[in-house]
């Protein structure tokens, strides 16, 4: 028997509930914008978080109360703060206080936005703020592409239009392969993986950089395999530096070969006057993707990819249909099109919200701190009894040791230091070896929080 058709749609009624809940729900999202910082806070185990919540999917519903009162008491403290300023690990977030706010107003407009016909207004908006990227990293007119969920998807995306384009020139011939520093993200190996292409390994120089010669030598020792692409660089994530563009962009012209930059962490210093002048040579990539959840601060999820010749990668990713098929008789910009993708949150609106508000001069400025912030972090590490800086930082990472300390102690110290409440900085390892990393993007981030860190080390 079919179950009766409802006739009480209280799953999307506005009543005095809901309006209720709105209320607490602002009151809520205000006060968790307010506080500066938020608590550091820090996981539980699985057990600990069942015995605090109890069962909460089930047939009759906990109600809007009990189901928020979980989510503040229990689940939002066993979440990591990553805006805080003492999280300094990884690759941390800050999103502004207009992006964050804007992010609601995308939630509650259910714009879809893949084809133009339904988000015009919307695509139109991140198309703008993907030009002011392509006009960054100097592409022509032309150039677009889409925001999608991560660096991850946005390395994905390229390779697999990088190869269809191989393919469409070259056919097939020889196994495939794409090269790349060791210092690329993991995230290269993985689309790489699931493209099943190899990854052939270009020597990094004694910063870890990805070099012409060293591409140019990598390139010409391959005899089993065809290179069909390259990825630099826009930020190795560990050390923060940038790979050789110019000398990849200058080899992968004369050999007709892909050249995709990973920005991913590194691409928002692109708007930064005293950054800029690192990545000298992205005019001559093919694509590149940079993530506003980093360093552009948007709120996650939202990475912005850009093609030189997006007819390429529409070529390449579209999908057919019989039911898609109305759309491309009406053809204006379907961001579906140029990534690994369909539906689509218009996630790049927070970013064109705060930038459209603020201006470029301000995210200038913004990012420009964290850059500064980390040449005097290393300064302050440099001064201090016991600790060793390991390189000059390029763009927002420091990497430096304390001497005698094995991993086991560096995760110790890392571990009590969460668990105080003070900060969130962990090792990592470079060329082997266990040491600390910061990586500040962070405006509200300042030199007495490093110190606050680098007495916990004394
Ligand atoms: C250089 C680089 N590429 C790719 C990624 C993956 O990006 P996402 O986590 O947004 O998928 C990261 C993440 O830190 C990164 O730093």
């Amino acid at each position: 028997m079919l179950p009766p058709v409802i006739k009480d749609p209280s799953l999307h009624k506005f009543d005095d509930r809901t309006e209720l809940l709105a209320h607490r729900i602002f009151e809520y999202v205000l006060d968790r914008i307010r506080m500066s910082p938020a608590p550091l806070d820090g996981p539980r185990t699985p057990a600990e978080l069942t015995a605090a919540t109890g069962k909460m999917i089930t047939s009759y519903g906990l109600g809007y109360d009990e189901t928020f009162r979980l989510f503040k008491d229990v689940l939002a403290p066993a979440c990591i703060s990553s805006d805080h300023p003492r999280y300094l690990s990884f690759v941390p977030t800050a999103p502004s206080e207009a992006a964050t706010l804007f992010d609601l107003v995308v939630s509650a407009s259910s714009i879809y936005g893949d084809w133009w016909v339904e988000g015009a207004g919307a695509i139109h908006a991140e198309n703008e703020t993907l030009r002011w990227l392509a006009g960054l990293a100097g592409f022509p007119e032309g150039a677009g592409g889409t925001f999608i969920s991560g660096g991850t998807l946005g390395n994905l995306a390229a390779l697999t239009t990088a190869r269809q384009h191989w393919r469409t020139h070259h056919g097939r011939g020889l196994p495939l392969a794409i090269a790349a520093a060791p210092s690329a993200h993991s995230s290269v190996r993985l689309a790489a993986m699931v493209l099943d292409v190899d990854v052939i390994t270009v020597a990094g120089d004694e910063r870890g950089r990805l070099t012409g010669p060293a591409l140019l030598a990598a390139l010409d020792a391959v005899t089993d395999r065809q290179v069909f692409a390259v990825v630099a660089s826009g930020g190795a994530t560990n050390a923060g530096i940038v790979d050789d563009l110019a000398g990849a962009a200058h080899i992968c012209t004369d050999r007709d070969l892909w050249l995709h930059v990973d920005a991913a962490y590194g691409g928002a210093a692109l708007a930064s006057t005293i950054g800029r002048p690192l990545f000298a040579g992205i005019e001559g990539a093919d694509s590149f993707v940079v993530d506003p959840h980093k360093w552009l601060f948007s709120p996650f999820d939202c990475a912005a990819l850009v093609y030189r010749q997006p007819g390429i990668a529409r070529g390449a990713l579209t999908q057919h249909a019989e039911y898609l098929e109305t759309l491309e008789t009406n053809y204006e910009w379907n961001p579906s099109d140029f990534a690994v993708h369909m539906t689509r949150r218009v996630r790049g609106l927070p970013l064109w919200f705060s930038l459209a508000s603020h201006g470029t001069d301000a995210y200038d400025r913004a990012i420009s701190h964290s850059i500064l912030l980390a040449k005097e972090a290393a300064r302050m590490i440099e001064a201090t009894a016991g600790l060793e800086l390991l390189m000059e930082p390029e763009l927002s990472v420091v990497l430096f040791r304390k001497v005698g300390w094995t991993p086991e102690q560096y995760q110790t110290w890392s571990d009590e230091l969460l668990a105080s409440g003070l900060a969130f900085v962990v090792p990592t390892v470079y060329n082997g070896e266990t040491v600390l990393r910061f990586c500040f993007v962070n405006p509200l981030t300042t030199s007495d929080d490093v110190q606050l860190i680098l007495d916990e080390l004394a």
